[in-house]
């Protein structure tokens, strides 16, 4: 990862669900943050060269001889820091002051009471107030360190909120990352800003420019080569790399068969007319779709679609004469290391790849300019490279396409009435002004035929589900609650509109239980 920000935050993970939620409001407060988990907190320290630190809360105890502690370079570091609910414990713990395990704790809504000024409250709240905050703690500080002094109090948490001004280190026992803490973002921005005395200048413009930089150094006078998925990170990897080093890139685009109503067109038109990328679009449809006849198991269908895909990628590849380094568009959450205390060494890290087993077997470096970057921060920059909206905005699709939203085998004629509803349904929430609100909304078509009547006639078709879920990250999504009348003006049209359908039901499962996908 890279080390050129002039100004960064440190976070030290020490396993909370909900500390990427704190890098989140760092950067939205303008400064540039990273995580590492606190044991590999040290080597962050000394590669980024921070200018404060975050300390987050996790499920572990203080009161336990084996809980995580911090690092005593960062402890030590003079650097301004803000502790956050084990994080607060943490502190106290190890600069002398005493934490109890609780027997009763605070969990969800709390109120706290403002008993003194504070520079994290600066313009935001003051003395006497009562605020809304989110708590979820079992132990509690009983007693301060030296230097510190109680500024806010909960009636579970005497200590609250507390500051050694001197020292500038402040602690909370609430998690101000949460939104159900409504001051919380701009608690996190005062300290960034004014506590660590941070300008909050960093824009993806500058990022763009860092990245450019970092990008030509890596890559030299080497070729690059790029599978684009369709989607929105390959897509903003290409543009960003591409104005990078120009044409020693090549896109690859392996058009399955199994996209969406014109998405294919779109990539082509965006890639070779807008751009002038280099540009190597295999239609293997025929290959796909025959590999898929009388496949039904939904394991089957992704191995397949992957391997035949890596074999494509590769056989391109080599036409157009190799490549040094292969570009990736992976994300942040994907390579964040998580902190884990169950189960032996604790970290696991979890890792998403497009084209995985790729640049091994292919013997290239990868190319990953946007590792650090968030999904809503990658559709910044896509809009700061000048993606059209409606590219940059698009819900995520996944990498086996239309074969995991037909439950059953996979046929040409299929994948058109699937496309066709597909197509239908999302323009008609694009029209309700509801397609930004969603995280993900795709019609399935299912292997169940039933009766109905059109006209006069009886008919006996296929049935079609539509699907709609919020989300932040995909790990878990709730259904997204259409009105009525929204659910029944879609089904009408796809009935009247597509053939081979004839009922149109709706998907009420969240995540867990159900998948997002189908299959
Ligand atoms: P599930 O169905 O597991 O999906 O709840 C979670 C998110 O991941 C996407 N997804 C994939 N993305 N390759 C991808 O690039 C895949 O094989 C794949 N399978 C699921 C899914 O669309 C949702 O956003």
């Amino acid at each position: 990862m890279s080390n050129q920000h002039s100004e960064s935050v440190l976070i030290v993970d020490f396993g909370s669900q909900v500390t990427q939620l704190i890098a989140r409001r760092v950067r939205e407060a303008g400064v540039y943050s990273e995580i590492a988990p606190f044991s590999g907190a040290e080597e962050a320290f000394a590669r980024m060269r921070p200018k404060g630190i975050i300390l987050s809360g996790g499920p572990a105890s203080v009161t336990d001889a084996q809980g995580p502690r911090i690092p005593d370079v960062i402890l030590q570091s003079g650097l301004p820091m803000l502790g956050i609910c084990y994080g607060q414990q943490a502190l106290m713990q190890q600069l002398g002051g005493r934490v109890l395990e609780g027997d009763a704790g605070e969990f969800g809504r709390a109120f706290i009471d403002i008993a003194e000024e504070c520079i994290l409250f600066d313009g935001l709240w003051k003395r006497g107030e009562k605020h809304q905050v989110w708590m979820s703690h079992g132990d509690k500080v009983t007693q301060l360190a030296d230097g510190f002094r109680p500024v806010a109090s909960s009636a579970g948490a005497p200590f609250a909120v507390i500051a050694d001004d001197a020292r500038r280190i402040y602690a909370m026992q609430f998690h101000p990352e949460v939104v159900h803490t409504p001051d919380g973002a701009k608690l996190l921005k005062n300290f960034v800003r004014h506590v660590c005395g941070l300008s909050g200048d960093w824009t993806m413009a500058e990022f763009r420019k860092t990245k450019i930089d970092e990008i030509r150094a890596q890559v030299g006078d080497g070729k690059v080569i790029c599978g684009l998925s369709g989607g929105v990170d390959s897509a903003v990897a290409a543009v960003l790399i591409h104005e990078a080093i120009g044409d020693q890139l090549t896109c690859v685009y392996v058009d399955h068969g199994l996209m969406r109503l014109g998405e294919s067109e779109q990539v082509v038109s965006l890639f070779r007319g807008h751009y002038n990328i280099p540009l190597v679009h295999v239609d293997t449809s025929t290959l796909f779709l025959r590999g898929l006849e009388g496949v039904t198991d939904p394991e089957k269908k992704r191995k397949f679609i992957g391997k035949t895909f890596i074999d494509v990628f590769e056989g391109e590849a080599k036409t157009i004469g190799g490549a040094d380094f292969l570009a990736q568009g992976t994300l942040y959450p994907d390579v964040i290391e998580s902190v884990s205390f169950t189960g032996g060494p604790s970290v696991t890290i979890k890792s998403h790849h497009n084209v995985g087993g790729l640049p091994d077997r292919m013997n290239m470096q990868l190319v990953e300019p946007l590792r650090e970057l968030f999904k809503d921060e990658v559709r910044e920059l896509g809009r700061e490279l000048g993606l059209p909206d409606v590219f940059v905005g698009r819900h995520p699709f996944p990498g086996p396409g239309l074969a995991i939203r037909i439950p059953g085998e996979v046929t040409r004629e299929r994948c058109d009435v699937l496309r066709r509803a597909d197509a239908i349904y999302l323009e008609e929430i694009r029209n309700a002004g509801l397609y930004d609100a969603i995280w993900q909304a795709f019609a399935v078509l299912l292997p169940v035929k039933t009766v109905g009547v059109m006209g006069d006639a009886r008919t006996y078709d296929n049935v079609c589900a539509l699907r709609a879920v919020t989300s932040t990250d995909g790990m878990t999504a709730d259904i997204y609650p259409f009105d009525a009348a929204f659910l029944s003006q879609v089904a009408t049209r796809i009935i009247n509109e597509v053939k081979g359908i004839n009922r149109v039901v709706y998907d009420y499962t969240s995540k867990p239980p159900g998948t997002i996908e189908w299959e």
